[in-house]
Order: C-alpha cells, then sequence, then structure tokens
C-alpha cells in the first residue's frame, strides 16, 4: 500500500503551456502546466483510453488527441457530460527542490 507523494518529473521539464504523459508505480499520470501550476490527472480518457497527457491544452482544460473530448484540468471533470463515471482523477501535487510529486491514492497489495 502507498499513501506518500512521489516524484515524478522536474518542474523544467514541464513549461507553461505544456502537458506529459509519465507512468509512476502502475499508473498513468498526466501532468499540466497552466501558467507555472501543475496539475496532475489520471491519463486514461474514460471514453477509450486515450493518453490525456499527450493531448492540447485549451484554457483551462485538455483535449484528449483521440476524438477530442475535453476535460477540466483543475477538476478532471468532463465538458462533454459531467457525469462522475466520465470524470478523471485528480492526483494532489507538491513541489519540492523543483521536483514534481503527487500523491497516489491507496493501493491495496
Ligand atoms: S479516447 Fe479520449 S475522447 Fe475518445
Amino acid at each position: 500500500m502507498s499513501t506518500d507523494f512521489i516524484s515524478i518529473a522536474k518542474v523544467n521539464d514541464l513549461p507553461p503551456g505544456t502537458c506529459a504523459s509519465v507512468e509512476a508505480e502502475d499508473c498513468g499520470v498526466a501532468l499540466f502546466n497552466i501558467d507555472g501550476h501543475i496539475y496532475a490527472l489520471d491519463n486514461t480518457c474514460p471514453h477509450a483510453g486515450g493518453p490525456l497527457g499527450e493531448g492540447a491544452i485549451v484554457g483551462e482544460y485538455v483535449a484528449c488527441p483521440w476524438h477530442d473530448w475535453k476535460f477540466h484540468i483543475p477538476t478532471g471533470v468532463c465538458q462533454k457530460n459531467p457525469t462522475p463515471s466520465l470524470n478523471v482523477a485528480c492526483y494532489e501535487v507538491r513541489i519540492v527542490d523543483e521536483t514534481i510529486q503527487i500523491l497516489l491514492p491507496a493501493q491495496s497489495s
């Protein structure tokens, strides 16, 4: 079981206006930098599994690269259909010594 913050990227590798897909303890994570604020979402689009960290940032939304569904980056809410089953998980983020750390949900082994 893991409930600790884990380091997943350097702040300098994610300039403002960019996003990235990273792997963290078998979880795909999408990272976003909006005006210097870092956000982390589940990388898997709930529509058909597209990698959200490879999408396009449009304001506070990311457009999935596969079929253009949009998700609100700070909350994970699906713009097209904001029902809970279509929202993506948000991970808590902190910056320590220029390193991006996220808090993954506890997983039972
Ligand atoms: S897989 Fe993301 S919109 Fe279809």
